[in-house]
């Protein structure tokens, strides 16, 4: 079933969006012989991050109810993973995309989103993530019907993505064997839908959120709650618990993946499956075994310079 979803036909780019593999983690967990852990590889999204689904389901809602027209310019303020996703789905459905971020993000950042036609903005870099959300708002307050303003911390299109797709296909990859999910909190979007679809389910699926232990932490795509601007669409009752892991356990846990499994992951990737170690050993203490899934949410070569992308004429 799943070589057929692999090797299917598409007709656009984002029918690639979605499907993704679920591979089982063979050497990550040596003190839970018999928890079975899966890892569901989002990189493998044309955009190479989890963020494909909720861009393409914010852009498709909006065009659907007539929020986005192809006449409107998609503006956001990101320079990660949501940003490269705005940037190909605008490509393939022929949408302007501007995409604002503080100017000291680095040259690879602005490369990718450009690559797809994508203009930025740039703003203070004194003022960080929140002056780019700021300088955003007062763009599209300035100039309302020229914009498309998708705002993924507060959009519910971002966590239905993973309601109907990413908690849909792991089920049905695994049926009544899931025991545990983890993942991480960035906008949430991705905890949210996928916990609420999974606890609906018949079987008791106990999921958890992993958080940064530190405020100041290396986590990228990640949040620390306590000491951030909480996400509108973020709900504190959903999670069944909260689990802290540290930037040194995540890098490590990444790290482990790229030696031992064959997997570069980004470090967001790295804490999921630490946390998903953590409850495979309880799992396999107090259960006697189960089956425990995450999210890989990006590739680690994301986060390298490129070497070479500027198109240059030596000879
Ligand atoms: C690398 C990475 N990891 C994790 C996340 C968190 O996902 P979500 O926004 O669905 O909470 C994001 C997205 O923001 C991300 O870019």
């Amino acid at each position: 079933m799943s070589q057929k979803v692999r090797s299917r036909r598409l007709g656009s780019v984002l029918e690639a969006i979605g499907n993704t593999p679920l591979l089982r983690l063979a050497k990550v967990a040596p003190n839970a012989p018999d928890v079975e852990i899966y890892l569901k590889l989002e990189f493998a999204n044309p955009g190479g991050s989890v963020k494909d689904r909720p861009a393409l389901r914010m852009v498709q809602d909006a065009l659907a109810d007539g929020r986005l027209t192809t006449d409107k310019i998609l503006i956001d303020s990101t320079s990660g993973n949501t940003g490269v996703a705005y940037s190909l789905i605008g490509a393939a459905l022929g949408i302007r995309v501007e995409l604002v971020m503080p100017k000291n993000v680095t040259k690879a950042r602005k490369d990718i989103t450009q690559a797809f036609g994508t203009s930025l903005i740039f703003s203070d870099p004194m003022e960080g993530s929140d002056g780019a959300i700021r300088l955003v708002k007062s763009l599209v307050d300035a100039a309302p019907d020229k914009y498309f303003y998708p705002d993924q911390y507060s959009n519910p299109s971002n966590p239905l993505a993973h309601y109907h797709g990413t908690a849909g296909e792991i089920l049905d990859a695994l049926g009544d064997r899931i025991t545990h999910f983890v993942t991480g909190l960035g906008t949430s979007g991705t905890m949210m839908g996928t916990t609420r679809r999974l606890h609906e389910h018949t079987r008791k699926v106990y999921c958890v959120a992993v958080e940064p232990a530190e405020a100041l932490h290396g986590l990228e795509g990640l949040k620390h709650m306590a000491s951030s601007i909480v996400p509108p669409i973020y709900d504190a009752g959903v999670p069944d618990e909260i689990l802290p892991v540290s930037t040194e356990d995540g890098w490590d846990m990444a790290d482990k993946l790229a030696a031992l499994e064959g997997l570069h992951v980004g470090h967001s990737t790295g804490a999921n499956v630490a946390g998903a170690v953590v409850l495979a050993e309880r799992a396999q203490r107090e259960q006697g075994g189960g089956c425990v899934v995450t999210i890989a949410c990006d590739r680690g070569d994301r986060y390298f310079a490129p070497l070479r992308w500027e198109r240059r004429y030596t000879w």
